[in-house]
């Protein structure tokens, strides 16, 4: 079959993940699943803002990720809860064209009876009162410039609940599906698209720091059992999925949940 299906038009120019002359934030980039795709978006040529709360830290990250030789990554530091940290780096990003909220987690698992209303607070405010403040942030530029993406990292927990995880945590990510979903349909005319990545188990620091937190017993060869791939999932096998949402090749998949979680069905 030649020509055009309907009203769609053909592309006029081969489809690719280039991400050339675009700049993206990834937030809680300096380490973990937010570094690895700080990586592969700049792999893919973008100008990427790495974000963190320690500048030596953010230094060293920066460093590391320029002898990739692709892409050039600049440094921020401040603490997302904050308005100045947020203004930061808003200031330091400019014109943002990929916002990546990736900064998030939580500090000891705590259930719905022991969580206090101040950790129930805190989880919210990283996990989906951030991620939405940067949003309405840079949303006005990217509608404008008629070309934006949006891609929330959320958590396997939003579908699967699990013993041993914080109540406000699940609540947050369960809510950033929501969010992101209502703001695809509200941005979609103006070529902006938001998606959702829920990762499974990964292996990261923090996943080291969950393990001293959690009962005795939880630790990778109980959660590996969980996983029918058999194993935790490696920070860019979560990556690998940015590039593409990222780029013009991304702009009718909106709205979408992405599960990358070894085909777990309960976290
Ligand atoms: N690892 C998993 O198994 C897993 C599973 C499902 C979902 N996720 C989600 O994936 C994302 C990344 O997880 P990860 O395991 O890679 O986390 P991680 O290793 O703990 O890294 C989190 C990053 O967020 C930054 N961050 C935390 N609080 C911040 C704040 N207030 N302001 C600025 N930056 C802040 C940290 O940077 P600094 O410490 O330098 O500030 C760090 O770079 C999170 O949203 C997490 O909920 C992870």
């Amino acid at each position: 079959m030649t020509g055009t299906v309907g009203t769609v038009p053909a592309p006029v120019a081969p489809l690719a993940f280039d991400l050339t002359g675009r700049t993206a934030v990834v937030t809680g980039a300096r380490r973990g699943i937010g570094a690895a795709i700080a990586a592969a978006l700049l792999d893919h040529g973008a100008t990427v803002v790495v974000c963190g709360r320690d500048a030596a830290q953010v230094d060293a990250q920066v460093e590391q990720l320029g002898r990739r030789g692709r892409g050039k990554p600049v440094g921020c530091v401040g603490d997302l809860t904050t308005q100045a940290g947020r203004e930061q780096l808003l200031r330091t990003a400019g014109a943002v064209d990929i916002l990546v909220n990736n900064a998030g987690g939580f500090t000891r698992p705590v259930t719905a009876l022991q969580s206090t209303a101040d950790e129930w607070d805190e989880q919210i405010a990283l996990n989906l009162t951030v991620p939405f403040l940067l949003c309405q942030a840079v949303l006005p530029g990217m509608v404008q410039r008629r070309w934006g993406r949006i891609i929330n990292i959320g958590s396997v927990v939003a579908t699967a609940p699990q013993p041993d995880n914080a109540i406000g945590y699940v609540a947050a990510k369960s809510g950033l599906v929501g969010f992101t979903r209502q703001l695809a349909v509200e941005v979609a005319r103006y070529g902006v698209t938001a998606n959702v990545v829920n990762p499974g188990t990964v292996a990261t620091e923090h996943l080291l720091d969950y393990f001293a937190a959690a009962d005795e017993g939880v630790g990778e060869e109980s959660l590996s059992s969980r996983i029918p791939v058999g194993r935790l999932g490696r920070p860019d096998e979560i990556a690998a999925v940015v590039p593409f949402l990222a780029s013009d090749a991304g702009a009718f998949t909106t709205g979408a949940v992405i599960d990358i979680n070894g085909g777990a069905v309960t976290a």
